[in-house]
């Protein structure tokens, strides 16, 4: 079997590179370790950024997003003086997409089906072969037969725990990591949204968020320690503990209901440097990791995908010098995600052991994006997307 580009990985990063590649006439193989009912069950973020907005329209796959999905022009912070908004629209004219994850993984496999994709499910043990020669291939197992598909380049979409990523020699290889001290547990439930905006909430009892995905389905999320498992928590507790979490008049007219969905996700930063070897090229969370404050993974890996299509198809087209740009361009952009999902997540996070200084440092922080335009523009800016 042979394709120009050979995709590993079927997750939003995979499909979308897919997709784009495909319409610009780039044969593609995407090949995916799970069934597509597994890769459409994981529940993640749900807020794009225009960037990524626009990049799905390009991809032909936007149109079920632009009649369901949600423009938000702002977002709330709530800390215990009360709760404040920074207007997006206002300070920098820009908006954000609340439309979740799933529906954009459901849509680019819907689109992806029109276009008659070679999507290959349920491929065992992917191997990356002869990276940094001209003629790299990938092997796999499937349903106990070995197969082996050549192709001029690879694009490593297969996320964190994927094979890509450590397909690249140790030794060159820069990890920058940070692990966050807590874990956010996640509620999905079928009731009306609290607030029309989202509510990132700083609280003694730690962290809260308040977010959606349509105006019947709500999701919801407390910071809790590490070392909590889901089974700890009913509905009852999780909803007792968010209501004292959330601004006492938001806490009073929440709607609650049984959680279609519990789960508890670790925060982590991550990047690994460079994201190219040879003609291997890492994409979406094979190459790094964003805690969730501030929703910048999905977002990420669309800037990736962008970038890595414009210089395959500059590549295809005779012009493989633009292959060396895609590491540095997409870096850095990556840090500067980096850098805001950082601070959002140390700014509304109790942390284990947090002095009473840091905590005056928080509101002290707090209280100048609740006071000053300047401060707000930069979240603003940052929220909505650094530009491409
Ligand atoms: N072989 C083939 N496929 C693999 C392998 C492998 N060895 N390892 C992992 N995969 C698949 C996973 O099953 C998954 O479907 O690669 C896909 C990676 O998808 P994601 O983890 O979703 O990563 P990505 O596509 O980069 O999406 C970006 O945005 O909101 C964030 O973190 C969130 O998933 C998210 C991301
Ligand atoms: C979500 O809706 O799941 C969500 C929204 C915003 C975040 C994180 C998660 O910052």
């Amino acid at each position: 079997m042979r394709t120009q580009v050979a995709i590993i990985g079927g997750g939003p990063s995979g499909l979308m590179l897919s997709q784009l590649l495909m319409r610009a006439g780039i044969d593609t193989v995407v090949l995916e370790r799970q069934s597509r009912d597994y890769v459409l069950g994981r529940i993640r973020a749900g807020v794009l950024e225009q960037g990524c907005v626009d990049l799905l329209r390009r991809a032909g796959c936007g149109d079920r997003m632009d009649r369901e999905g949600m423009v938000h022009e702002g977002t709330n912070l709530s800390t215990v003086n009360g709760m404040f908004r920074v207007d997006f629209k206002a300070r920098v004219g820009a908006t954000v997409m609340v439309y979740g994850q799933t529906e954009v993984t459901q849509d680019l496999y819907a689109a992806q089906d029109v276009l008659g994709a070679t999507i290959i499910h349920q491929a065992r043990d992917v191997a990356l072969h002869d990276l940094t020669g001209d003629a790299p291939h990938v092997t796999w197992e499937k349903d106990g037969r070995s197969h082996r598909l050549d192709c001029d380049y690879i694009a490593g979409c297969d996320g964190f725990h994927g094979i890509s990523r450590q397909s690249i020699p140790a030794e060159s290889r820069t990890e920058y990591e940070r692990v966050y001290p807590f874990g956010w547990l996640g509620v999905l439930s079928r009731t009306a949204p609290a607030t029309e905006e989202l509510i990132y909430a700083n609280h003694p009892r730690g962290f809260a968020l308040a977010s959606m995905r349509n105006p019947q389905l709500s999701r919801y999320y407390i910071q809790v320690p590490l070392s909590d498992k889901v089974e700890d928590w009913s509905d009852a507790a999780f909803w007792d503990e968010l209501r004292r979490r959330l601004p006492a008049e938001v806490a009073e007219v929440m709607e609650t209901g049984p959680s279609v969905e519990k789960s508890v996700a670790p925060l982590r930063s991550f990047v690994t440097e460079p994201m190219r070897w040879g003609r291997l090229f890492l994409v979406g969370d094979a190459a790094h990791i964003v805690p969730p404050t501030g929703a910048k993974g999905l977002n990420l890996a669309a800037s990736d995908v962008h970038y890595l299509f414009e210089a395959l198809q500059a590549a295809c087209a005779g012009d493989a010098a633009a292959l060396d740009l895609y590491s540095d361009r997409a870096l850095r952009r990556i840090w500067g995600a980096m850098r805001f999902s950082w601070w959002m997540t140390s700014m509304l996070h109790r942390f284990p052991g947090q002095s009473d200084f840091d905590q005056k440092i928080q509101e002290a922080e707090l209280y100048q994006l609740e006071t000053l335009e300047t401060a707000q523009a930069a979240m603003a800016r940052n929220y909505t997307g650094l530009p491409y």
